[in-house]
């Protein structure tokens, strides 16, 4: 990691950041190797927050990186299915495992009960407040991923899943049945998605998920009108990026996203497998790549 993230953390030893980094990035895998079959919750998710909540923290007064890298490399150390019934659970479960991560590892003991509310505030469903700047960032960072096409790419995945669909077939804005995120995602979209640019608690934060969110909903509108008129790019994109949780496919390549130094793996790579057909791009594609680019070129610029 370079400098660029924590240059204003200059009261702390960038060489004592730059280990922890190391030591938490290998316990995570270690820990996803044994456990993980969510590409929604793959380690390039943790390495997003990681990032993008230092980010924030670079505007927010008084906030302790090492607190804050610790906990977004371990907020979704456990990360049970939306479906399963412990799953409001999951972020209490993530504090204490991550509690005993730190302990194992030697992290400085004071800081822990510090990282371990940032990592059980994170969550959406647990209804914690986030009591510390560092929580804030972490969950803004963490929140962030629900939005942009990112989040379109993570809320499709899921509801592969759990075997949900894309949306109500005959009334996908809900006008005269109830929401149900659990079945549907556009209803996830307005029962949750497009609620989150309201939490946000850092300056940061706020500004990138209005943007954010301004994309999910335009996305959502390209549904509807092909829900009205014909099927095209918004609803294919959107079916195979369910079909990738069926297939067991991974989101995208860690460190070559869009395959610029490496042959096409569409048999392992969702977005590989959209850009099978970057020929035949229309205006609702090259959108979705230019926002996708765009999100994780902020992670790219933090970190070089
Ligand atoms: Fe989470
Ligand atoms: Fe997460």
């Amino acid at each position: 990691m370079s400098t660029g993230v924590v240059e204003k953390s200059s009261f702390l030893d960038m060489e004592d950041l730059k280990c922890w980094y190391e030591k938490l990035e290998e316990s995570v895998q270690q820990e996803l190797m044994a456990s993980c079959d969510d590409a929604s919750h793959d380690l390039s998710h943790f390495k997003r927050v990681v990032h993008t909540a230092l980010f924030f923290a670079r505007s927010e007064e008084g906030a302790d990186p090492l607190v804050i890298l610790a906990a977004a490399f371990l907020h979704d150390i456990v990360s049970l299915p939306k479906n399963h019934p412990q799953a409001k659970e999951s972020s209490r479960l993530a504090a204490e495992k991550g509690g005993e991560i730190l302990l194992r590892i030697g992290f400085p003991k004071e800081k822990i009960s510090s990282v371990e509310h940032a990592i059980h505030a994170h969550s959406f469903s647990a209804k914690v407040k986030a009591e510390t700047i560092e929580a804030k960032c972490v969950q803004d960072a963490d929140r962030l991923e629900a939005l942009g096409a990112l989040g379109l790419i993570r809320t499709f995945y899921v509801s592969g899943m759990m075997n949900g669909q894309i949306c109500h077939q005959e009334d996908p804005m809900a006008q005269k049945r109830e929401l149900n995120d659990r079945q549907y995602s556009l209803d996830h979209f307005a029962l949750k998605l497009l609620n989150l640019k309201d939490t946000m608690q850092t300056e940061g934060g706020r500004k990138l998920a209005y943007e954010r969110s301004a994309y999910l909903e335009e996305f959502r509108g390209y549904i509807l009108s092909e829900l009205e008129n014909k099927p095209g790019e918004a609803l294919a994109i959107a079916e195979k990026c369910r079909e990738a949780a069926l297939c067991g496919r991974s989101l995208f390549h860690p460190e070559d996203p869009f395959a610029k130094r490496r042959p096409r793996q569409a048999d392992l790579y969702l977005i590989d497998e959209l850009l099978m057909d970057e020929e035949k791009f229309g205006k609702v594609s090259r959108e979705f790549f230019a926002e996708l680019k765009k999100e994780l070129d902020l992670k790219e610029n933090l970190i070089s």
